[in-house]
């Protein structure tokens, strides 16, 4: 019994031992479901076919819109589609008209033989109108984080796309840009390609020294 006794004191110190720094003070763990979501996130360019499910999906639309925003304006307006002819028309115009381009960025996107669709062939395309408020940018950038973060975490993958804003401002896609219903005054900002991932990219690396501390 005394042998038990000791064993189970050493064992409690230990426990404790193991949360301490070198001084003996209690530290404490910043590591939590949070923090590995968002440092597990990566931009992921290929998908399944499988579009995300509408009850996932409405978890993380919930998610998005209760981002912060400045005075609670909501400066924005999201648009959602899995029609799979809706985006492959989308990105079939994409590929005739584009070619013909006279932005030259645009035209060798097109005709790119390494090139995977406007949204990398993602099954749920959502798309994210503002309007030139002050904020408005601050305001989709945090709904747009929220979006993403809260998509990680139910195993979806995402990537953000700002250069297909340009495509579909292409005179040949004004039908699909007016099937999106963006609001009088609001321009479209940012796209955001989702599905289940399937491939795992590393992360690229970050500067700490873009952060200062200062006294
Ligand atoms: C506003 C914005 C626009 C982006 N536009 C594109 C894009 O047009 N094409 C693309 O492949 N990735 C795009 N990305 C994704 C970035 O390339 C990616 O987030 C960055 O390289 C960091 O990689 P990570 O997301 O895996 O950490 C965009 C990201 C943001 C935030």
């Amino acid at each position: 019994m005394k042998r038990f006794t000791i064993i189970t004191l050493a064992a409690v110190c230990l426990a404790f031992l193991a949360g301490c720094n070198e001084n003996g003070k209690k530290m404490q763990s910043n590591i939590n479901q949070t923090v590995e979501t968002i440092m597990a996130r990566r931009s992921i360019r290929a998908f399944k076919a499988d579009p995300v499910d509408h009850a996932t999906m409405d978890t993380i639309l919930k998610c998005a819109i209760n981002a912060p925003n400045a005075m609670n304006a909501q400066s924005w307006a999201i648009r959602v589609s899995d029609d799979s002819a809706f985006l492959a028309g989308i990105n079939d115009t994409f590929r005739e008209a584009g070619a013909k381009s006279k932005n030259a960025r645009m035209a060798a996107m097109a005709t790119s033989p390494n090139f995977k669709g406007l949204f990398y062939g993602a099954p749920t395309v959502v798309f994210i109108a503002t309007d030139d408020g002050r904020w408005s940018g601050f305001d989709c950038g945090m709904m747009c984080e929220n979006l993403m973060i809260s998509a990680k975490s139910c195993g979806v993958g995402t990537v953000a796309l700002g250069s297909p804003t340009d495509a579909l401002l292409l005179p040949e896609e004004a039908g699909y840009l007016a099937k999106l219903n963006i609001p009088e005054g609001y321009h479209l900002a940012l796209i955001i390609a989702m599905g289940y991932p399937h491939q795992s990219p590393e992360a690229k690396p970050r500067d700490a020294g873009k952060i200062q501390w200062i006294k």
